[in-house]
């Protein structure tokens, strides 16, 4: 059970839609683990490095439907706002991501209903990740319910500037055109990073394809 749906504030915003929210995180939690399962029995590599998911706070769902001028109710949010389920993918290398991208299209019971690529066309401020929003059933005391969730796909390194920028958020007043350039200059920096570790990579793999080749000439 998430420890979401123990928290009493939680429950008192959401209500009966808490359930079908869990329902709908723990279903697309076990569908990436067993495309990391299959990849792992085929002889692959792991695509995640980690995986985190949340349900969004009543106070951020609030805020968010405020700040669009919307009613701040539950039925409101359940109809306006695709990531009260939010999932977290991180990948160690930035085709990765990609790789799980396809690979969580190509899952029969998970619809695609909307991807925004901010790797290829990065935010304003630096912000790197892959998102999508899907839609997919979960069954309900005997019904199927069609529930939406944000997936965002995201390297080790992306993440790590994500999370420092997010904390950076709350002393946004401290902020200036300085501090902000040089977050944007890092963001870009580490994407340098990305491509580095991709590299390497590659190189110590084909490194190992030429040991095996040799080993099996002799
Ligand atoms: P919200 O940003 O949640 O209001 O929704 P949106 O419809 O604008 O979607 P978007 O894809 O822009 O962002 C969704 C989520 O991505 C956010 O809730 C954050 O978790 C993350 N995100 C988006 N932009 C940033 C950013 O600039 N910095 C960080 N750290 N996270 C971001
Ligand atoms: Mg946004």
């Amino acid at each position: 059970m998430l420890k979401e749906v123990t928290n009493s504030i939680y429950f008192d915003y959401y209500g009966e839609y808490l359930f079908t929210i869990e329902a709908v995180i723990e279903k697309i939690v076990e569908r990436i683990r067993e495309i990391d399962q299959r990849r792992a029995e085929s002889g692959k590599r792991r695509l995640c490095d980690n995986i985190r998911y949340r349900i969004k706070s009543p106070e951020s769902m609030k805020a968010k439907l405020e700040k669009r001028g919307l009613a701040t109710d539950v039925q409101s949010a359940v109809q306006n706002v695709c990531d009260a389920a939010g999932v977290r993918i991180i990948c160690p290398y930035m085709d990765d991501v990609y790789t799980m991208a396809g690979e969580i299209a190509a899952c029969s019971d998970i619809e695609i209903c909307e991807v925004k690529d901010y790797i290829k066309k990065p935010k304003d401020n630096g912000y790197r990740s892959y998102h999508m929003i899907v839609e997919t059933s979960v069954l309900y005391k005997g019904e199927t319910v069609y529930v939406k969730a944000e997936i965002q796909i995201r390297t080790m390194v992306m993440n790590s500037w994500a999370s420092c920028e997010h904390q950076m958020k709350y002393k946004k007043d401290k902020t200036n055109r300085e501090s902000t350039a040089l977050l944007k200059r890092c963001a870009d920096e580490m994407l340098n990073i990305d491509y580095s570790m991709m590299k390497i990579r590659d190189m110590m793999n084909n490194a190992e394809d030429t040991c095996k080749k040799a080993e099996f000439a002799l």
